[in-house]
This record gives structure tokens, C-alpha cells and sequence, in this order.
């Protein structure tokens, strides 16, 4: 988490900058800061506590500048941590975690440097200082073959106006060019309408922006040839009015028919061998993702017969899970750079499984280690809490699903022939949104809730009580109905909200039985289902009507309603839904 950007600009880079931070602001938004450099060597430094706004005063002279959005890891928000960190000429951003920073800190003030941050990030500026005799790239390079953990950092020295080096391990970083304006940046989207080509750095790359150009070479200072490609209008941000969060959200028809055109136009072939000789088929994804990776493992159980195992990323680095060679392994990231996921598909690799990614950004580093990528394509989505980006993952999942089934069992579920009714429906779920809004205005006082449903609603209960308490900041859990009587209905007492998902009629039953056990200890009763006479005929104080598709592709269009009912919960309660406490949207630290 974490943004860094460098600009270079000959009619001045401060604007250029400070509109780049402003969309990177959803890495992190504890700090900002910013250090220009003039064509005479003058360094100008500004940094502060709090969001990119509070960055605003008279623009900073310069054609050569960096800046950073922070996410604390080390030290806690102020503005000795804001980034950039300076020591002697030279002014550093930095994304990432520096793993050796004790050894290297301690090190350093043995030699009687005197730190002023409490950062990993400082050592860095300090060890290149150190290191420093003339020559600019050298010293960035030996300081950053120092490093053990994750780093993207982008540099700027005194000595060398128009200059600056920047290094990328483990941590996302693209360069971008537009006319003569050069950038480097730690991802795509907040390129957009700034860079119109982009270029991605590999790992122990370099990129060095100097004289006009942008070069990308190794620690040797080794030009690396590399082809720029033209941003897409898919990178840019959904515009209109209100949050990113809203309008991402009025998106997902949109991003759902994008989606299945490109899947409709890839090319599953290459994929096929590894799909069908299967051994096992492994999920491994966080947050969100996580929840549509449970969605992957019901349908591809229930239509190819497989067993799928999911696991979230972070507990599948650590338990020596039990994946190897013939094993098929599904990534679902939809920035493809969470720290935890590509760790986990490193691990997969190096145990020679087979790697398919499914992520929403194509050039990102979770597509490039897969030996095969599904794309979505829903546009670049800002706001933290992923929305739009989940209904396209599970559509792409869902998609997948269909192609292992046909693969192993040479038949397609009967749904896969209903897919084109997705975005419609998804539309069609707008009309549920005054009604929705008002069941938050009546639970936003609300101390706590639970999410129930059966079989498939469970990830969507799941789904919806983790959009409540990313955004809203309410305790909620998503729980199996089933599973209510066991332990959790303890907490149900007059008015505690419980609400329903119940889009299988095979089990609608069931889910109502538990609502009515919550609701005969006092719950406030919620139930969302397409089936008219199982909403007329249940227990529940409040019901919404979900448009119907069937029932395999209810989970697309079931969550639509929650993800409003979050989004209207915060905002009704007054806080910022595209920006979290806490949180990041791309977590590229472990
Ligand atoms: C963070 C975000 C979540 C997101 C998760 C996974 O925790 O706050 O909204 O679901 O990362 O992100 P990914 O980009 O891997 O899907």
C-alpha cells in the first residue's frame, strides 16, 4: 500500500504530481508528501499527516518530482514518517517493507547517522547517501542490493536535475510516457489520462528517467529494451457524480457485459490440458476475492464433480499446503498485486503446479507469473471495498468453472447458456435500491448484524457483512443459516438485525427457518430472494425482491443490493466509503 510517483515535466511537474497522488490516494491516505527538484539543483520538500488535500499550498518550483500516499506500516501516521524521506542530496519514496531495516538502521547510526523518522523507508535514503560518490545510479543500485523484503522506491538526487532512479522489488511500479512528459508510478489506473503508454518493471529492474527519456535497465545500469503499449480507456476511473464507490456500483451492468464479451473472446485452449488432467484444483485469494473464490469451489463441485480447495492467501504461504505437480491452482486478485496472493501462487509455482490468474488488471505481476490470465474487465475500481470487481470475479469464475466442466466431463452446465441475462439483471437490482436505502436508514444505528444464508448465499452473506464493516464500521458476519442456533443466535436480542439471503428455493425453507428462530428472540428480520410467494410468505419485517436469473447465477445479482445497503449505511452515518480507516485497496505488503 502505499503510492509513489515521479514526474518529469519541462513546463513544471507540481500540478502534474499532485493530480497523480490524488489518484493514488486509494493506496493510502495516513500521509502525503512531495520533493521537486529544479533544473538548478534546488530541492523542495513538502510532506503532512492526513490526505493528499491537506498537501495544498502554493505550487513548488521544478520539472523533476516524486511523491507518496502512505499506508503506515512502520512508524505511525505524522509528518516526520510522511514520505519523501531526505538525507544529504538525495529525497526517496518508498513502497513497500524493508524487512532488514533494524540491522541496516542500526547499522547506519553506528556510522553516526542521525534518523528523524521512525521508517523502514529511511534507511533507505540514508544507506544511498552513504554510498554515494558521484555517481547516482551506482549508489541506488548497491544500496537497494542491501535490501531483504519489498521495495518500489523512486529517488531524486541534487547533483542531477532532471534525474530520477527508481528500483522495484516485490512491489508494483510501471513508467509511463505522454508527449514529453515522463512518469513512474506504482500502478496503472492512477496513470490514467496523464500517460497514454505504460510499461510494467519486473522485479530487480530499474527505471531511470533522465535527458528527456525513459529507460529501463539493470543494476549494472544495463539498458533492458522494453515495448510501451498505449493505455486503454478500461484503466480510467468511473466518472459522474458521488463517491467512486456509488458510481462503481452503478458500473457493474457495464463491467458485467464487458466481461463476458472478453471471456467470450479468450481463448481457453492453452489452459485446456492443465483443466483436465487436474489432480487438484486449489482457490487462493483475500478478502473479497477470497469470497468469490468460495463461490468457484460450490459451482465447479457441484457441476464438474472436482473438489476445490480455497484458501485465503496468507494462511496458504504459511501451512505447507498440499499442492504440487498436476495440481491446478486458481489466484483471484483483482489488483493482482496483493502481497499475500502472489506469494501464495510464487509458492504454487515453485511446487510445479499450474497457475491461472483471474484479475481485473492485466499487466499487473499476479497475471505475468500465471502461466494462464482471465481477465475482467471492470474497469478500474477506486474505492476501496471491491463491488463491481467482485460480480465480474465471479462471472469470470463462474466461466471457468463451465470450461472445467466441459473440459472433464464434455458437457456445459445448463447454465452457461443464460449468461447474456446477467447485466440486465444486475440493472434490473437498481429498483431495490430506494427500498434498501431505507431498511439502512432504519438499521444505521445499529450496534451489530449478521448475514445469514444456504449453500451459495453464504458467500454472499459473507460478502455483504464484510462490505458493512470495511465501509460502515459495524460489527456484521456472514454466516451458514444452519449454523445460527449453534452458537451465534447467543447475540440476537430485541432489534439486532438479521438478514437473509435466500435465492435457492431447494433451501429457502431452511434459511427462513433460521430467520424465524432470529426473529422469535427479537431480531429485526431482512430477507432478499427472487421467489415472489417465499418473500410473501415469510417471517421477515423487511423484503426485497431480487430479479430473477437462474438460480446457479444468483450470486452475480444477489450481492448488488448489499453492496448498496453498505454503501448507503456509511453514508448515512457520515463517513468517506471510497476511503476506509485502516484500509487500503491494494495491500502489497504481507
Ligand atoms: C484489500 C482490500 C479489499 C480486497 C483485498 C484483496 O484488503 O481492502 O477490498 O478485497 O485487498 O484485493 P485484491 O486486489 O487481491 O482482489
Amino acid at each position: 500500500m502505499c503510492g509513489i510517483i515521479g514526474c518529469f515535466s519541462k513546463e513544471g511537474c507540481y500540478e502534474k504530481l499532485m493530480a497523480g497522488l490524488a489518484r493514488l490516494e486509494y493506496r493510502g491516505y495516513d500521509s502525503a508528501g512531495v520533493a521537486l527538484l529544479s533544473p538548478d539543483g534546488a530541492l523542495a520538500v513538502r510532506k503532512k499527516k492526513g490526505g493528499v488535500a491537506g498537501l495544498a499550498g502554493a505550487p513548488l518550483p521544478g520539472d523533476t518530482g516524486i511523491g507518496h500516499t502512505r499506508w503506515a506500516t512502520h512508524g505511525k501516521p505524522s509528518d516526520a514518517n510522511a514520505h519523501p524521506h531526505v538525507a544529504g542530496k538525495f529525497a526517496l519514496v518508498h513502497n513497500g517493507i524493508v524487512e532488514n531495516y533494524a540491522r541496516l538502521r542500526a547499522e547506519l547510526a553506528a556510522a553516526g547517522e542521525t534518523f528523524v523518522s521512525e521508517t523502514d523507508s529511511e534507511v533507505i535514503v540514508r544507506l544511498i547517501a552513504r554510498l554515494y560518490g558521484g555517481d547516482f545510479f551506482a549508489a541506488v543500485s548497491a544500496a537497494c542490493a542491501r535490501l531483504e523484503g519489498s521495495y518500489a522506491v523512486a529517488v531524486l538526487c541534487s547533483d542531477f536535475p532532471g534525474q530520477i532512479i527508481c528500483a522495484k522489488q516485490k512491489s508494483p511500479l510501471v513508467a509511463g510516457a505522454s508527449g514529453g512528459d515522463l512518469y513512474v508510478c506504482s500502478d496503472i489506473p492512477a496513470l490514467a489520462g496523464a500517460a497514454e503508454y505504460v510499461c510494467p518493471a519486473e522485479d530487480g529492474e530499474f527505471i531511470r528517467i533522465a535527458a528527456g527519456r525513459v529507460v529501463f535497465c539493470d543494476g549494472q545500469g544495463k539498458e533492458i529494451p522494453k515495448v510501451f503499449t498505449r493505455l486503454t480507456a478500461a484503466s480510467r476511473a468511473e466518472t459522474g457524480g458521488g463517491s467512486f464507490m456509488e458510481r462503481e456500483i452503478a458500473a457493474v451492468p457495464r463491467a458485467l457485459a464487458d466481461t463476458l464479451a472478453s471471456l467470450r473472446a479468450s481463448d481457453f485452449a492453452p489452459c485446456a490440458r492443465a483443466m483436465r488432467a487436474a489432480r487438484r484444483v486449489f482457490a487462493v485469494a483475500c478478502g473479497t476475492a477470497f469470497h468469490a473464490a468460495l463461490a468457484f469451489k460450490d459451482a465447479v463441485e457441484r457441476d464438474a464433480g472436482v473438489p476445490v480447495l480455497c484458501h485465503p492467501s496468507s494462511e496458504f504461504r504459511y501451512r505447507d499446503p498440499l499442492v504440487g505437480p498436476g495440481d491446478l491452482v486458481v489466484a483471484v486478485s483483482q489488483s493482482g498485486e496483493t502481497a499475500d496472493t502472489l506469494e501464495a501462487a510464487r509458492l504454487a509455482k515453485s511446487r510445479g503446479a499450474y497457475l491461472l490468474s483471474v484479475t481485473n488488471v492485466e499487466c499487473s505481476t499476479l497475471a505475468a507469473l500465471a502461466d494462464h490470465n482471465v481477465a475482467m474487465r471492470a474497469g478500474a475500481e477506486i474505492a476501496v471495498a471491491a463491488t463491481k470487481s467482485y460480480n465480474c470475479q465471479l462471472l469470470c469464475l463462474y466461466y471457468l468453472a463451465a470450461q472445467l466442466t466441459f473440459f472433464r466431463c464434455t458437457r456445459w452446465p445448463a447454465w452457461f447458456s443464460s449468461l447474456d441475462a446477467l447485466a440486465p439483471a444486475a440493472r434490473a437490482a437498481f429498483d431495490s435500491f430506494s427500498a434498501v436505502r431505507a431498511l439502512a436508514e432504519r438499521l444505521r444505528g445499529a450496534g451489530g448484524m449478521y448475514f445469514i444464508g444456504r449453500g451459495q448465499d453464504v458467500r454472499t452473506a459473507a460478502e455483504g457483512a464484510l462490505k458493512v464493516k470495511e465501509i460502515a464500521y459495524l460489527f456484521a458476519e456472514g454466516c451458514a443459516a444452519g449454523e445460527l442456533k449453534h452458537g451465534t443466535l447467543a447475540l440476537v436480542e430485541e432489534g439486532f438485525p438479521v438478514l437473509a439471503v435466500a435465492t435457492s428455493r431447494r433451501l429457502a425453507q431452511k434459511c427462513e427457518n433460521a430467520l424465524a428462530e432470529a426473529k422469535a428472540r427479537g431480531a429485526y428480520a431482512a430477507l432478499f430472494s427472487q421467489y415472489e410467494d417465499v418473500l410473501s410468505e415469510s417471517c421477515a419485517d423487511f423484503t426485497c425482491r431480487l430479479p430473477a436469473v437462474t438460480e446457479a447465477l444468483m450470486p452475480v445479482v444477489a450481492v448488488i443490493p448489499l453492496q448498496y445497503f453498505a454503501c448507503s449505511m456509511c453514508l448515512l452515518r457520515g463517513y468517506d466509503p471510497d476511503k476506509p480507516r485502516n484500509l487500503a485497496k491494494s495491500v502489497t505488503v504481507e
